[in-house]
């Protein structure tokens, strides 16, 4: 197959471009980072990029929670005005097979279970419980403590931030390009990503990028609220193994079929905090107390669905990754 792969130049995509070529596919990078004329948002460049593909895989985006509602516009604009011009070209182009670069985000706090009142969806926490240490969301209806469950792909979309709102608006027009041209999307929502060449020393990176970067800096690497936040922290090669697996079969035509993407074992940040100064040889984390408002206290999905329709299984483990993490690039 030849592929476009949009930011195919980015952390994930360039894993992706190995995958497929490693695979016997031909790659084709689009990214403004490799090309300042390679934007998604250009329909004439885009258009030129899509002729003669058999199928593009969308990764370009801009990532994060962002520094302030300032980004708004930005985000918009790359991501979802990016997706519009890149589906429009492809429908022009006759090209029928997209995989898109999904987020855990779309679900917001995700599935909880109070005592008493069963599966409850909490909304975001109160500012005045986080500054009183208090981080674990409470049932809307009783107050209790709400155990975490694993979100499945059913679950329904609760974007809470800019970034979360055009993650999921990606989707949704996808679903509407495939509904539209018969074509077939999928979207593989991913967890945390972390790996080589992971993006480091910018407001928008991943928090195992701040905990290195502070690591090699010679500090702590410093753990928000207390440290028990879960999160399923997935490798950047086993994420782009499912990208090629997902390219290879495809989906139902005319529709958009979503696909949790995660190691299918949690960790708490804390316990990533700490894997990572092992690793290194310390110094050991410090937990803050500090919290980021927009921040969900834990996620964690179900990714069985990805392993038995398509066969994707991770390779990587957190012990294992986090060690090589801990000193790649
Ligand atoms: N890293 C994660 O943990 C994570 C989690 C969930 C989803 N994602 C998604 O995965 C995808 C890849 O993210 P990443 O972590 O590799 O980030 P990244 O910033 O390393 O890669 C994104 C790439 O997109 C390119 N890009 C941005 N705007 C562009 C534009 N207008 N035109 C062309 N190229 C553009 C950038 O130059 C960059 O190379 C994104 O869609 C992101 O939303 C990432
Ligand atoms: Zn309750």
């Amino acid at each position: 197959m030849r592929v476009l792969v949009t930011g195919g130049a980015g952390f994930i995509g360039s894993h992706v471009v190995q995958a497929l070529t490693a695979r016997g596919h031909e790659a084709v990078v689009f990214d403004v980072r490799a090309d300042p004329r390679a934007d998604v948002r250009d329909p004439a460049a885009v258009a030129r990029a899509v002729t003669s593909v058999d199928a593009v895989c969308h990764q370009a985006a801009m990532v994060g929670l962002g520094t302030g509602f300032g980004d708004a516009v930005e985000y918009v604009s790359r991501n979802d005005l990016g997706t519009a011009v890149l589906l429009a070209a492809m429908a022009g182009a006759g090209v029928r097979r997209l995989v898109l670069a999904g987020s855990m985000v779309v679900y917001g706090e995700g599935r909880y279970a109070c005592p008493r009142d069963g599966v409850v969806r909490p909304g975001p926490r109160a500012v005045a419980d986080l500054e009183a240490g208090l981080f674990e969301p409470r049932c809307p209806v009783c107050g209790a403590e709400l155990t975490a469950g694993l979100v499945g792909e059913d679950a329904p979309a609760d974007p809470r931030n800019v970034y979360a709102t055009t993650k999921l608006a990606q989707e949704h027009l996808s679903a509407a390009w495939a509904r539209s041209t018969g074509g077939s999307a999928v979207s593989l929502r991913y967890h945390n990503v972390y790996g080589p060449r992971m993006p480091r020393d910018t407001p928008y990176a991943g928090v195992a990028s701040f905990f290195r970067s502070a690591l090699a800096r010679g500090e702590a690497p410093r753990v928000f609220e207390d440290g028990r936040q879960r999160r399923d922290f997935v490798h950047v090669r086993d994420v782009a193994a499912a990208n090629v697996v997902a390219l290879e079969a495809g989906a139902a035509p005319g529709g958009l079929t979503a696909y949790n993407t995660g190691s299918g074992e949690p960790h708490t940040v804390g316990e990533m905090a700490r894997a990572l100064a092992d690793a290194h040889g310390g110094p050991a984390p410090v937990v803050t107390g500090e919290y980021r408002l927009g921040d969900v206290r834990h996620i964690t999905a179900d990714s069985s669905r990805l392993r038995s329709e398509l066969g994707w299984k991770p390779e990587v483990g957190f012990a294992e990754g986090m060690r090589e993490f801990a000193v790649s690039e």
